[in-house]
């Protein structure tokens, strides 16, 4: 069982950098100068969602060509999935919700698994099989800062990666918590700054949204 070692393994990649930019890939040319753009801003770890079809070759690029960033994958909802993004070299898997099949697979899986809650039963699930640390996804809507306030009470060993709806003037609310461990989203990156492949702006916004330690 390597989910211990996988529980610090997030530790680790949370501890160096408290937001997590939670990309979809829509031009196959935007994935290196997207990632540089974040790196450039003080982002190294980056999720890439399998929401479009060009997710899993753009984790295999990045794994290939930038090896010094960690980079997941997310949306991954399955087995098969999980095992695609494996081989493609992802450092962490992250699902929106949590089946017992994703579970079983993060508990012996090479790198770790982040599986996504939004209620006390999910986290109650994933508790007994040995998790500690959960997305909360869809953050905002299930009900963001209070819910992980509440949830601090019966979870008190608990921690969370919020994402869904953040935005930056959101993000300190969340932070300030001391059951999250990162929050997550995709602003670092906005449509109009992708397709207008304006990188030197999204290094700007990284550089101002991205609080470190
Ligand atoms: C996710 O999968 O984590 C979210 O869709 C990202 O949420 P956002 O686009 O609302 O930031």
């Amino acid at each position: 069982m390597r989910l211990a070692e996988n529980s610090s393994n997030l530790d680790s990649i949370f501890s160096g950098q408290r937001i997590l930019p939670v990309l979809s890939i829509h031009r196959e040319s935007d994935v290196l100068p997207l990632a540089d753009a974040l790196a450039a801003g003080g982002i190294t770890n980056l999720e890439i969602t399998l929401r479009t079809p060009l997710g899993l070759a753009a984790i295999r690029l990045l794994a290939e060509q930038r090896p010094q960033l960690c980079v997941g994958a997310g949306t991954v909802l399955d087995g098969r999935q999980f095992q695609s993004v494996l081989d493609a070299g992802a450092r962490f898997v992250v699902s929106p919700g949590c089946t017992d099949e994703l579970l079983t697979l993060g508990l012996d899986s090479p790198v770790p698994l982040l599986p996504g809650v939004a209620t006390a039963s999910e986290i109650m699930r994933g508790y007994r099989m040995g998790y500690r640390c959960f997305k909360l996804f869809p953050a905002e809507v299930c009900g963001g800062v209070a819910l992980l306030k509440a949830f601090a009470g019966p979870f008190h060993d608990v921690r969370f990666c919020p994402t869904g709806g953040i935005t930056p003037a959101k993000l300190a609310d969340y932070l300030a918590l001391g059951n999250v461990v990162a929050a997550g989203g995709s602003w670092m990156a906005p449509p109009a700054l992708m397709e207008a492949g304006d990188w030197a702006g999204i290094t700007r916004l990284c550089r101002q949204f991205a609080p470190h330690g």
